[in-house]
């Protein structure tokens, strides 16, 4: 016998059984596909707080708990042991890989690094002064108008060859997306370097010297990338799903993924903590102004990289990022000296905050984005290029979601209902009457 729960409409009497779909882990769920059909009722969830859209092994989080896993490995663990482009396997196959595995996995991304000619000269038709992010919401999606030979989104081998192209083309976007804004020359792939590695040498190399990345900066930055490859059905994995629902093109898919990340509310939020911890450390004003400022109704400001849907506890990733930030500074020494007011100011905001009843009630804690722009800043990336950075690491997070959804059986094309307000049937009136 299924668990039930049983609802009744105290307008008409009629009950009707709702089944639970037990999970793994976490909050069950009510099914409520057949509400409409049997009491004629649509559920009301803006935002969705209370609806879970599908099924998915991929990542569990606990917001009370403040516990986020990989395919059932605690980031801790994986921040600790891992490294990106293993987490890359792990998220699209489910499992950690063999030493063989990782070895082939890791040639063929290599293998994809480079892109097609002619999507070098689409960066050509952008101004000089496009936000990156823009670029990369325009080239990813050209880049469904280059694969014609495999995107049978229903063929297992098109979606794995999509997968591999995105996860190895993305570091060659967002770094050519800053050459092009900075007027510099586009630098190649060099296959001899680590995923990493080869991200910050076609972002800071020139064709003029020799570069190397400071293995410190490598370390640190594919820290960070594991931290934001994948969070659950967040507002970004949710437009790929949806958009990827219609059978769409995995490439545009994910294009409309990194159109959601951009928002200051998602993924937007690291460079406008930055903002915001710059603004701090130049007023003559306290941090106390600020968190008050933060509280005021009136006053749309509010404290960038606090607060999150889920997680009522601290942000997991935002606890490892602290510790990162606090080491890498500290190694830099001189060399991030002017990082350090950033972060002193950013310590300070959160011991306050979390002392002031106003965010204790309301659960805001630091998140993901509270603390890893000041890494990003250290290390010398520009602010226009942080959320690009969450972008780079998120896709394969969006299409190991998308390729979840392909294989699912309950998938079906999203289409939601609405709670109509507007006006009930009208006649046309001839313009002389209006
Ligand atoms: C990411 O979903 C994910 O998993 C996202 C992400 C991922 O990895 O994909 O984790 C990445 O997007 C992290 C979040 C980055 N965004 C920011 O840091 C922007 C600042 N944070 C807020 O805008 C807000 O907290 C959200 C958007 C993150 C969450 O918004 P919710 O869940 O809709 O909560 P809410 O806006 O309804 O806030 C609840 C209350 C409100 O007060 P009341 O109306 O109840 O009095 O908390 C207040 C809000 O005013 N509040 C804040 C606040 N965040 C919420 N007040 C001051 N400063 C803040 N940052």
């Amino acid at each position: 016998m299924s668990k039930t729960v049983t609802l009744t409409d105290n307008t008409t009497g009629k009950s009707i059984e709702l089944p639970i779909q037990e999970g793994s882990h976490g909050p069950n769920c009510l099914d409520v596909r057949t509400l409409y059909k049997e009491l004629g009722y649509f559920t009301y969830d803006p935002g969705f707080m209370s609806t879970a859209s599908c099924r998915s092994d991929v990542t569990f989080i606990d917001g009370d708990e403040g516990t986020l896993l990989y395919r059932g490995y605690p980031i801790e663990q994986l921040a600790e042991e891992s490294t990106y482009l293993e987490v890359c396997y792990l998220l699209l196959n489910g499992d950690l890989p063999a030493a063989d595995d990782l070895h082939d996995f890791s040639r063929i991304i290599k293998e994809h690094s480079m892109l097609h000619e002619a999507v070098r000269r689409f960066f050509d038709g952008f101004r000089h002064d496009a936000h990156p992010m823009a670029i990369m919401v325009g080239v990813v999606g050209a880049l469904s108008a280059f694969y014609h030979d495999n995107v049978d989104v229903h063929n297992p081998e098109h979606r794995r060859i999509a997968a591999h192209r995105l996860i190895s083309k993305m570091p060659t976007i967002a770094a050519w997306s800053y050459k092009y804004a900075n007027g510099q020359p586009f630098m190649y792939p060099d296959n001899n370097l680590s995923y990493t590695a080869n991200f910050l040498a076609m972002m800071f190399g020139v064709p003029s010297e020799p570069y190397q990345p400071n293995p410190v900066f490598v370390r640190a930055l594919d820290l960070i990338l594991i931290l934001h490859a994948d969070h659950e059905q967040n507002a970004s994995t949710s437009t790929v799903r949806l958009s990827g629902s219609s059978e769409a093109n995995p490439f545009a898919a994910i294009s409309a993924g990194i159109a959601s990340l951009w928002g200051p509310l998602h993924g937007g939020a690291n460079e406008k903590v930055i903002r915001m911890l710059e603004e701090i450390v130049h007023s003559d004003k306290s941090v106390e102004d600020f968190v008050a400022r933060a509280k005021d109704k009136n006053d749309s400001f509010r404290l960038m990289g606090f607060g999150h849907r889920v997680y009522k506890n601290y942000d997991p990733r935002a606890k490892i990022i602290r510790k990162m930030c606090h080491d890498l500074l500290a190694e830099m020494g001189d060399m991030g000296a002017d990082n350090q007011p950033l972060f002193d100011v950013a310590m300070e905001l959160e011991r306050i905050a979390m002392e002031d009843d106003y965010f204790i009630e309301r659960k805001l804690y630091p998140n993901v984005d509270f603390y890893s722009g000041i890494i990003l800043r250290a290390m010398g990336i520009p602010l226009n290029m942080f959320t690009v950075i969450f972008a780079l690491a998120r896709t394969v997070g969006w299409i190991s979601h998308w390729n979840e959804m392909m294989q699912d059986p309950e998938s079906r094309i999203g289409r939601p209902r609405q709670l109509y307000t507007g006006y009930r049937s009208r006649d046309y009136t001839s313009i002389e009457e209006r």
